[in-house]
Parts: C-alpha cells; structure tokens; sequence
C-alpha cells in the first residue's frame, strides 16, 4: 500500500526514526537497563519489536496493559508502575502471576495499597517513593516502615521506583541534571531503609542524566513528540498524524486531524512549514508559509507532528509503519483501556 491511499486522519511511525530510537536507547541502557514504559505507545506489536532489541522487562501504567502482554508472551517482567486498589484487577492480574503467564509486580504506596495487592495475591512490589512529582508514592522517610509491612504482608519487596515526571520536560540540561541528582538523593535514600536490588525511575528526558537508577522506565524516546523535541535528546521524531487538506481560504487552511486524534494537553500539534492556528474537533486550522500560491491544495495529504505521544496514540485504533511513501505493516493499539 502507499502512503497515499491511506484513510485520514491516521498515525503514522517512520519506520527508520522508530529504529534509530531504539537502537540508540538500547546502546546506552542495553537489557534490564532499560523497562520501555508501554503507556506511551499501547501496543504489543511495538513492544514484541523493543523485546526482541533486549528489553524483557516492562512498565505498565494500567491493568490492561499488564494482561495484553502476558497474553502476547511478553510477560518476562512485568512492573504496574501505578497504585491499583480495585480487587477485580488485582486478582486478576495476581492469576497471571500464578498461572506463570508473567512475572507480576506493583508499586505500593501505602498501608491500602499494601493491603489490596495482600489480599488478591500479588507476589511481588515496589515502593513507589514520591521524588517531588505530586502524584503518587510516599514520603521518602516513610518507605522503609512501609516495606516492613509488606514483607509482613507476605509480599516480597524487590526494592523502590521513584518517577522524577516533574523533571523530566525541562529543556535546560544543567537544571535538569542538578535537581536530578537532588531527587535521585531521596529516593536511594529511600532504598538504603527499603532493600531489594531494584531502583526505577526516570524518563525520556533523563534517559542519561539520572545514573542513579537500576532501570529507566522511559517509553516516548520509542516516536517521541513536539514537548520532548524541545530537548537536547538524540531520538528523532517518528511519529506523525498523516492527514488530507479540505479546504483553503485566502487566511488559511483546514485539514482533518483535531482534538479526536490527538493528545492536547502539551498544546498544539505542529505543521513543518506553516503555523498552526488552532485545533476543533475534526479540524486544524493553520497558516502555510510562503506566498499562497504555494500554498498546499485541497485533497494534499499534510504531516501534522503530535505535541504529546501517549495521549494521542490512546486516540488511535492502528500505527502505520512506514518508510517514506512506502505502507509496511500496521500495528494495533491493543492496549488501550483499563
Ligand atoms: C511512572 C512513569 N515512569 C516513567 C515515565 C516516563 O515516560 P516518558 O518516556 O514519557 O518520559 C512516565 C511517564 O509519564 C511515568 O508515568
């Protein structure tokens, strides 16, 4: 198939930056270095590819996330980097574990959260350690009184994961690397009173300052977005919505991407070449540079570059790999939802 004859708006992977990424990546935290967080591209597809570069182990943010790789036998190591306390889930995912279909642990931040994954039988845990992003995790000094009572729980503590996210955008490197290392502080703190041989954290945008960490639970390097290309980061851009020009005025131009196709919240999407206006539902209104005769036309297909991954490929049913004008496979997003 081409390029060409695809339905719009779809999303699209360059197949060449997407390899680039990973084997960049997988150089510098090759193995078990790196847990590839599956939240940011939701697919096993993709994941079978990061496997088969060396990394066994993932981050799931979700129980789903957790069930669709089991299921698709890539369930080596899997990490809930996130609190679950619905008992459901918990069992279920506690069943994986005992039926062998994955190696099953997850983050606990508190004596409930201790208590639910006690009681569904989830074998192994992380103590999330909070390191300044106010989300989860608990106080650094409380960790170790926590990992107490998880092991009293009959839970086996494989150590702590603390997640800098409100670190990881900032685009000057030396304030970066610096509060790095002050958060980082706390969390081998933390995992001095806590035990265990593993400490996870960290991003795409600390992929090789926070040295601090056993693991890097990094997972938008894979096709990166508008707000991480921002940074001195060596991944390229392999992520683009592909979409078809309808309708141009004397102001502007309107294509078929919009706020049902991408993820908004890191603003909007870029267009090499033009401005973009402003996003609507089915639309992106935008300003082509240049004299309006070459402008492009209605019908032309346009490369719109998402301003956040994980967001938008939540939208999306399928990845289109591609290379150049070329189709290659399609990948499903099956790991979207809960
Ligand atoms: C728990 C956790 N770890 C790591 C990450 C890093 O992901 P990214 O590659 O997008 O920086 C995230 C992203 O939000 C996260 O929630």
């Amino acid at each position: 198939m081409q390029l060409h004859d695809l339905p719009t708006p779809a999303l699209l992977v360059e197949r060449s930056a997407f390899e680039h990424n990973v084997a960049t990546m997988a150089a510098a935290r090759p193995g078990v270095a790196l847990r590839p967080h599956v939240k940011a591209f939701k697919s096993t597809a993709l994941a079978a590819e990061l496997a088969a570069a060396g990394h066994r182990g993932f981050c799931c943010a979700t129980a789903r996330e957790m069930v669709g790789l089991a299921e698709a036998g890539l369930g080596d190591d899997l990490l809930l980097a996130n609190e679950l306390v619905d008992p459901e889930r918990l069992g279920v995912l506690a069943a994986l574990a005992r039926d062998d279909l994955a190696r099953v642990t997850v983050a606990v931040d508190s004596q409930a959260t201790i208590d639910a994954a006690a009681v569904a039988g989830i074998p192994e845990v992380l103590i999330d350690v909070n390191v300044g992003l106010p989300r989860c995790g608990c106080p650094p000094g409380d960790a170790g009184r926590l990992a107490d009572l998880a092991r009293r729980r009959g839970l086996a503590v494989r150590g702590v994961m603390g997640y800098e996210g409100h670190l990881v955008g900032i685009p000057e490197r030396a304030t970066r690397e610096s509060l790095v290392a002050e958060a980082m502080e706390a969390l081998v703190a933390a995992h001095a009173e806590v035990g265990g041989e593993v400490v996870s954290g960290g991003g795409t945008g600390t992929w090789d300052c926070n040295t601090w960490i056993t693991e890097l639970q990094a997972g938008s390097y894979v096709l990166m977005d508008t707000h991480y290309g921002r940074l001195d980061l060596p991944f390229h851009q392999g992520l683009f919505l592909w979409t078809t020009v309808l309708s141009v005025s004397d102001g502007w131009a309107v294509c078929d991407g919009g706020l049902k196709s991408l993820g908004m919240d890191h603003g909007d999407p870029t267009i090499p070449g033009a401005d973009v206006f402003f996003c609507s539902d089915e639309h992106i209104t935008f300003v082509p540079e240049g004299h309006r005769d070459t402008w492009p036309r209605v019908g032309d297909k346009v490369r719109v570059v998402p301003a956040h991954i994980d967001p938008t490929i939540a939208l999306h049913e399928w990845l289109w790999v591609v290379d150049a004008e070329q189709v290659l496979e399609r990948w499903p997003v099956d790991l979207r939802n809960w």
